[in-house]
């Protein structure tokens, strides 16, 4: 029987939102539109059509989410802000208002003893980025991006001690610009490499401004990372599951810790017409940045096997390239396919239930990089019901109690892991499945109907996180 290393005596137990999930006041108090308050308008795109107008409605109820973090005992709060309430339009003058919310929000935390972790970017573009240059698409966006950060570091310093640049840069580009089901809603895959490009060199000006500020704190991107395993030991699917890891994870995370694209990548864009342009200097600009951590949003793994050039199963409809949750088989022919793998459960949503995966995603990290990690993002979704004013989600207890054992584990194996972020902390909207698909430790009456009574009902899983929280992890 090993012995496991406890947890840091200063381990953020924490728990994550972001702003269009759960804010609604779109318009208020001089916001503007950001590209998802347009593209959930646009019919079929989303769950019956849900849109985040209302969502959680925490806009006007953050001292009452505040109050039962405080109960909770929530060691930070990970939480992003909306671009367009600090710069209605993306830049020139500050919407003081915009700013006063998450200034406000980042004062009750800390008098309530609860770490902010500020997410500078989760999704909401501002729309008229978007009109003026087509957002990502241009090179416009770094010194804009940048304005708006320094921005926050300049009004948050001291208060804020940790930051994350990016959330899920894989998966927003992806959605965005491959599978079309975020906005701009593209299906290119050349100006998909080109606009990441652009979010790489985003990233890495901010994560430098950051230290050239000398701002007193922590930055680092956060990504989605799946990790990828072979279905067997047929050399084909090892070699399968090497070339999935190398162009959906290492793509990322080469450029994030080492400031470089890993080289099969870049031969592979290269062979395929689809690498990107490179300027004078970006090399120079993405080796300099040095993130003094690595977010990790964890919710699964990924099975691969061999797909034939000839008649293998090409990028779907709905899916490609890795992305998670998107179910059934999908590849690459020549490169990779995403099969089923029978040694594990799958939620309700198909996405399969993995702690070990966790543990090796810790573990390759460490080896690889040997930055230390904090978990952004882990969780999960599943329907909740009510039962007299309770909610008994012995489900999302499993989940999530097996997930940090395994953490546990990678942190006895060496890897250094500062925090954990369940997502979420109240449920919130689900970008692309209304509200029937829920993560949160609180449950919220609000639904499809976007009618809701609001009222938020504390689920079991909120009590047995509040006994994680006291005992520092020893009770799971
Ligand atoms: C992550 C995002 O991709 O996964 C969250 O950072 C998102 O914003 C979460 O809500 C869960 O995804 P989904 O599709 O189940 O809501």
């Amino acid at each position: 029987h090993r012995v496991l290393k406890g947890f840091p005596a200063d381990f953020l137990w924490g728990s994550a939102s972001a702003a269009y999930q759960i804010e609604g006041a779109p318009f208020e108090d001089g916001k503007k539109a950001s590209v998802w308050d347009n593209f959930v308008r646009i019919p079929g795109k989303t769950f019956k059509g849900t849109n985040g107008d209302v969502a959680v409605d925490h806009y006007h109820r953050y001292k009452e989410d505040v109050a039962l973090m405080k109960e909770l005992g929530l060691k930070s709060y990970r939480f992003s802000v909306a671009w367009s309430r600090i710069f209605p339009d993306g830049k020139g003058k500050v919407n003081e208002p915009g700013l006063k919310f998450y200034s406000d929000l980042i004062d009750e935390l800390i008098a309530n003893n609860i770490e902010p972790v500020v997410t500078i970017y989760h999704w909401d573009l501002p729309q008229a980025l978007e009109d003026e240059y087509h957002g990502w698409e241009s090179r416009q966006i770094i010194p804009d991006f940048v304005n708006y950060a320094e921005t926050l570091f300049n009004a948050f310093k001291g208060r804020v001690k940790y930051w994350i640049s990016l959330n899920e840069q894989n998966v927003f580009t992806q959605h965005g610009w491959v599978l079309a089901t975020h906005p701009p809603g593209k299906k290119d895959m050349k100006l998909f490499y080109q606009v990441n490009h652009h979010a790489n060199l985003v990233n890495a000006a901010v994560i430098n401004k950051f230290h050239e500020l000398n701002i007193p704190g922590e930055i680092g991107p956060s990504f989605a990372y799946t990790p990828n395993y072979s279905i067997d030991s047929n050399p084909k699917n090892v070699l399968a599951a090497e070339n999935a890891e190398e162009i959906f994870a290492n793509f990322w995370m080469d450029v994030y810790c080492q400031g470089v694209y890993p080289i099969v990548a870049l031969t592979y864009l290269k062979e395929n017409n689809l690498m990107f342009d490179m300027e004078e200097g970006d090399e120079e600009l993405l080796k300099s940045a040095h993130p003094n951590f690595l977010g990790i949003n964890y919710y699964q793994s990924s099975a691969n096997a061999w797909n034939p050039i000839n008649g293998g199963v090409q990028i779907g409809e709905m899916n490609t390239t890795g992305v998670k949750g998107s179910g059934g088989e999908q590849g690459i022919p020549g490169v990779y396919k995403k099969v089923s793998n029978p040694a594990v459960d799958r939620t309700n949503w198909d996405w399969e239930i993995d702690p070990m995966g966790i543990r090796i995603a810790l573990r390759r990290i460490t080896s690889r990089y040997r930055i230390p990690v904090m978990i952004t993002e882990n969780g999960l979704g599943e329907y909740d019901k009510p039962e007299e004013s309770q909610v008994h989600d012995d489900y999302r207890i499993a989940y999530l109690s097996s997930h940090v054992k395994s953490i546990q584990e990678a942190i006895s194996d060496g890897a250094s892991v500062i925090g954990y972020h369940t997502w979420s902390y109240t449920d919130l909207l689900s970008w692309l499945n209304g509200y029937q698909k829920r993560y949160g430790f609180i449950y919220v009456d609000q639904d499809e109907t976007m009618e809701g009574s609001l009222k938020r009902i504390p689920k079991d899983s909120y009590y047995w996180y509040q006994n994680v929280i006291k005992t520092n992890g020893q009770e799971l």
